[in-house]
């Protein structure tokens, strides 16, 4: 069966979070909680756009997930947890990555004490009548997963538009070769399937698009089309992301979300502090 679908794309990030439901049971994939870095104040508006669309069409939040550890905003799932319920859950990977960072943020909690479930590769997830297969696409991060709901593929960050190209590869355990068998065996899907991007990054004078086909992105990626070789693109992809900077909010985000979302406790002072290690990266 095939779901519908809601995006929500928050501009301030370029991250697409979407309502996957059957017109009853629904599923969450990446909600973002707003953070301005400047002021360190936190927001729900975006995820209340999401609480209203849940709430105005009766659905049943089921399942809380993330593709992966975001660096580039924090996730809001344990906020939509309390206001909507739902379980919180990422690829079983990710105490890879809390290990990749446990030199800077050892102080994170288990992991498993804060996702309520680790997703399996190939695990599958029921939404009421709905299937979610989870296909564990490695290579941004090694527990990112994509998450296969009849025709539709949430791709994670693996593939973004056909325009713009890929994730990059060089956080703690990326790996771009990785990436690019990641990304084949989801392009070997049949070429109608309908792929959602997890972030758009548009082009000056396009407006953000997030949904596009297995079909299209073979014909037109322009890191990944059809015939590009996993040399070129390692190549490609390793000089490419030399030259880019480190996401304003990956360390915000990632002691965050390597701890399912759960911000520190406050501190005897009543507030709240995250942790900015110096010259660590
Ligand atoms: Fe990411």
């Amino acid at each position: 069966m095939n779901p519908q679908i809601q995006a929500f794309f928050d501009a301030a990030t370029g991250t697409v979070t979407y309502v996957v439901h059957d017109g009853r049971d629904c599923a969450i994939i990446d909600p973002v909680l707003d953070y301005d870095p400047r002021s360190g104040r936190t927001a729900t508006t975006s995820a209340d756009a999401v609480v209203a669309f849940v709430r105005d069409h009766g659905l049943t939040p089921v399942w809380l997930l993330e593709t992966h550890a975001h660096a580039d905003h924090l996730s809001a799932a344990p906020y939509l947890k309390q206001v909507l319920g739902g379980r919180i859950a990422i690829g079983s990977h990710i105490a890879d990555v809390q290990q990749a960072f446990a030199r800077v943020f050892p102080q994170a909690p288990g992991v498993r004490r804060e996702f309520d479930h680790l997703i399996a590769p190939d695990e599958v997830l029921t939404i009421g009548t709905l299937q979610l297969q989870a296909l564990h696409v490695p290579g941004h991060t090694p527990a990112d997963l994509a998450y296969r709901i009849g025709d539709a593929v949430f791709v994670g960050d693996t593939l973004f538009m056909p325009d713009v190209g890929s994730a990059r590869c060089d956080f703690p355990g990326g790996c771009a070769a990785t990436l690019y068998r990641s990304v084949r065996r989801l392009l070997a899907l049949p070429p109608a399937t309908r792929l959602f991007m997890c972030h758009d990054y548009p082009p000056a004078g396009r407006p953000a698009r997030w949904e596009t086909t297995v079909a299209e992105q073979r014909a037109h990626n322009i890191h990944m089309h059809d015939g590009v070789t996993e040399q070129q693109f390692v190549e490609m992809r390793t000089r490419r992301d030399a030259t880019l900077p480190m996401p304003v909010l990956i360390l915000p985000a990632i002691q965050v979300n390597i701890s399912a979302g759960q911000l520190p406790e406050a501190e005897a002072n009543g507030v709240r502090y995250l942790k900015i290690p110096l010259d660590a990266f």
